[in-house]
């Protein structure tokens, strides 16, 4: 099953989905609608929402909120891609400027606050206080990861628990909350916790290879800068095993990049980083944690959305992009 089938199975509920963030979005404020059909016009790969339409078919259910739940999970990833770029200083995003390279920081800071506001006028459609439970700790988590990676930047002391824990909390609650949602609009309390961890499993998978690609990507495929973490001095998971497994000298050049140098720094760290084997240290983290993820939907009935859905696991690891 490659992604394309996936899509196709519920391609109905997708075209909706779409069809409702475009109607969402609107608002009477020119700049809003203007930067908000900037980035959603801009594509992205909507693996999101798609976990949500996927996880509401295989919890059986039968209404439309999950459209409404799919839009939500989108417009909050936008409004947090809109904020990092701002903090990230990115120019680069989904192969387009970035809204903070065309309109400035803070145009991009507050239609970022509109769209995260419009999810919370949106999530409380469905009328179950379970989703508003879930969507709004989701938020508040995602909200500590980006604050927590502000204080690892620049700091080569971070390890590999550290960086776990930005991680689990900047992407992976989200896809949690995305993959628990199937569960929470069906009412059935028993199949949250699998779902969760799922998603959440999942989602530490996508950041790993987000983390690996960042290094060895091509950037037209990718959209977005590679090398931009080395130039933040973030120190992801090839950065942190590759300091553990080198030379005292090689030590020394991955510190000073990340303390000061950045990306004057790349070509010697990518270097290290493919000597000590960190890119494929990373790979088969990413691949641990969509195996986890699999099994995590064992108690779920089988069904081609199930099946979808474990499809999805690998995905994210064998994606290019
Ligand atoms: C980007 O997410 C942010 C990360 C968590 C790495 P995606 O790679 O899903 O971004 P789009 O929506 O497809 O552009
Ligand atoms: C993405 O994080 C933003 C969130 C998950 C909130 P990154 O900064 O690591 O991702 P990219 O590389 O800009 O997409
Ligand atoms: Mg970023
Ligand atoms: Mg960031």
């Amino acid at each position: 099953m490659t992604l394309n089938d996936i899509r196709q199975l519920i391609a109905n509920d997708i075209a909706a989905t779409d069809q409702l963030i475009l109607e969402r979005l609107h608002s009477d404020v020119v700049l809003i609608n203007q930067i908000g059909h900037y980035i959603i016009n801009n594509g992205g790969k909507r693996l999101r929402p798609l976990m949500v339409l996927l996880s509401a078919k295989a919890c059986h259910y039968s209404g439309k909120d999950h459209l409404i739940m799919a839009a939500v999970i989108e417009f909050i990833h936008t409004s947090t891609l809109l904020h990092d770029d701002v903090v990230d200083e990115s120019d680069t995003r989904r192969g387009k400027k970035t809204a903070n390279e065309v309109w400035g920081n803070a145009a991009s800071v507050l239609v970022g606050d509109f769209l995260y506001s419009r999810s919370f006028e949106m999530m409380v459609e469905p009328g179950l206080m379970r989703v508003m439970q879930v969507m709004s700790e989701a938020t508040n988590i995602i909200a500590e990861g980006e604050v927590l990676q502000l204080l690892n930047c620049r700091d080569a002391n971070t390890d590999e628990h550290r960086y776990m824990e930005v991680i689990h909390r900047k992407t992976a609650k989200l896809f949690e909350a995305a993959a628990q949602m199937g569960a929470v609009l069906t009412k059935q309390p028993e199949l949250e916790q699998p779902l969760a961890d799922y998603g959440r499993h999942l989602g530490a998978a996508f950041q790993l290879i987000d983390d690996v690609l960042d290094y060895t990507a091509n950037e037209a495929e990718l959209g977005k800068g590679v090398g931009d973490d080395l130039a933040e001095g973030k120190p992801t998971l090839p950065l942190i095993y590759a300091m553990q497994h080198s030379s005292p000298a090689q030590k020394q050049i991955i510190v000073s990049a990340i303390e000061v140098e950045g990306i004057a720094l790349l070509n010697e760290v990518t270097q290290i980083i493919e000597q000590t084997g960190a890119i494929e240290f990373t790979r088969q983290r990413a691949q641990q944690e969509a195996i986890l993820a699999k099994q995590s939907l064992q108690s779920l009935d089988d069904s081609e959305y199930k099946a979808a859905l474990i499809t999805l696991a690998d995905l994210a690891v064998n994606r290019t992009h």
